[in-house]
């Protein structure tokens, strides 16, 4: 029963996680397991409160490890920041820190305002295009660039496949179920890449030691940084947290960017209304870094589309140590989950939870538990001030230009493949003549949005 319903979970998590709150309410055991620990069943867990104890609490909840074929590249590359516990995260996780201190990141913003501009010279008026795809390729792009500092049309992209390759071969549903003695199996050909991107990575590491003084990129800042007693990162690890930096920082973005301007596209009034914000304070330009900071309307829409579509949209947690949670006493071993989409649509937490409304973000202050797209605690995300600053770059120049509109009548299928996306946001571009309009839409997106 237990491996039935964890199939049926992946199927349509947000669609279960929904009917399990609905008909056990916000703290219940799910008989699906998704740890190999060998304890069964996993206590869901919703609400602010069990947000606070289990996201705090990084000494008894541990961040779920991966499993990939031990003593190989493919493992060495798995061993960044996100999978680590204890002593150790806590101590990379310093080391990464200063990377995406305010002022670093603001120094990222001519390399977010010129890869966008890129995109939207290439963009043509009447092009229609998958929204995700195209989000997906700009956040690759500012990624390479600001992480890596290379060129994109020299080796940028070319690192950038190769990373993509890893990341689709990594979460192969295949890759875990086909030996790996097998020639040609997704193991064997995760191990491959991985040694390719170790060999690519190594020699730009090499050329970037030799002119670390002038390097302002992220790499380069992991290579520079020290711990209060000296201790550095090593090359491995530096590598590792590259690598994660890359997955966790483009894939997420180019999701919350795709939702933002589909639900902009339906929403015909605010659209107007964000236009008239941005047109009256940047008159057709990038917005500076003074000027990001006096869009309102702007930073509502993005925090409204992160409360309504959170890319990490819920999260699992192994217990290791046992512990009570609501009454319920854990094992070492179990698993628990909290759902950053389900605590979002708590009508005492964001009346009329299911629209959308920025303008509600005028007045709301949630506290660190009640909003967590980015989580909260020891382990939020570490680049939450790298993605808002790029979200509000991209928007602003995107939504000055281009109008964009859902295709008529376009099937839009929200899944979870570790992130909340779909595959297919078929959307048209047009020059902006502000002639925005609501289309017909179906799929299962209908459901997780109130376009009343
Ligand atoms: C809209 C964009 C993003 C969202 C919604 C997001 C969300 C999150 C969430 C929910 C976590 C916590 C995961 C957990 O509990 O284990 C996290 C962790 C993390 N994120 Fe992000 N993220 C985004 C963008 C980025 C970017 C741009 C970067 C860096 C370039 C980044 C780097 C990280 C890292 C390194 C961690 C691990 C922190 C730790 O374990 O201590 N994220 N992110």
């Amino acid at each position: 029963m237990s491996m039935w319903n964890t199939v049926q979970f992946f199927r349509d998590p947000l669609g279960t996680l929904q009917r399990q709150v609905a008909a056990q309410g916000r703290l219940s055991e799910m008989e699906i397991t998704l740890s190999r620990s060998g304890v069964k069943g996993t206590l869901l867990a919703i609400g602010p409160e069990y947000n606070q104890q289990i996201l705090s609490d990084t000494k008894v909840f541990y961040a779920i490890t991966t499993s990939p074929p031990p003593n190989t590249a493919a493992q060495r590359l798995t061993q960044g920041v996100v999978y680590l516990n204890g002593e150790h995260h806590k101590q990379q996780r310093r080391l990464i820190m200063p990377a995406f201190h305010k002022k670093e990141v603001d120094g990222y913003a001519q390399d977010m305002i010129a890869v966008t501009q890129r995109l939207m010279d290439h963009w043509r008026p009447g092009q229609r295009v998958n929204m995700i795809d195209e989000m997906t390729s700009l956040t690759m792009g500012i990624v390479i660039k600001t992480l890596f500092g290379l060129d994109l049309d020299k080796e940028g992209y070319a690192l950038g496949d190769l990373l993509e390759e890893w990341l689709a071969l990594s979460s192969s549903i295949a890759g875990s179920i086909i030996p790996r003695s097998l020639p040609g199996s997704p193991a064997r050909r995760l191990i491959a890449v991985s040694e390719r991107i170790e060999v690519t990575v190594r020699e730009l590491l090499a050329q970037k030691r030799t002119r670390l003084d002038d390097s302002r990129d992220v790499v380069s800042m992991l290579m520079k940084t020290h711990d209060e007693d000296g201790t550095q990162m090593s090359d491995a690890e530096v590598m590792a947290n590259a690598n994660l930096l890359y997955l966790a920082g483009h894939e997420t973005s180019a999701n919350a960017l795709t939702w933002a301007l589909f639900l902009l596209a339906q929403h015909p009034d605010v659209m107007a209304n964000v236009l008239d914000e941005l047109e009256g304070e940047l008159h057709g330009s990038p917005p500076t870094l003074e000027q990001v900071g006096k869009l309102k309307l702007l930073d509502g829409v993005i925090s409204e589309t992160l409360r309504l579509f959170p890319p990490v949209s819920f999260i699992t947690k192994t217990v290791a140590e046992p512990v009570t949670v609501g009454g319920h006493d854990l094992p070492e071993g179990a698993t628990v989950m909290v759902s950053h989409f389900l605590t979002h649509r708590l009508p005492e937490l964001y009346p009329q939870p299911d629209r959308f409304m920025p303008e509600r973000w005028f007045s709301l202050d949630p506290a660190p538990y009640e909003y967590i797209p980015f989580s909260a605690g020891p382990r939020r995300c570490i680049g939450a001030t790298f993605a808002t600053l790029e979200m509000k770059i991209v928007l602003a120049m995107l939504l000055q230009r281009y109008r964009f509109s859902v295709i008529p009548n376009a099937g839009i299928q929200a899944s979870f493949f570790f992130l909340l996306r779909a595959r297919q946001v078929p959307m048209l571009i047009q020059t902006q003549d502000r002639q925005f309009r609501r289309e017909a839409i179906r799929g299962n997106i209908v459901s997780l949005i109130d376009l009343a």
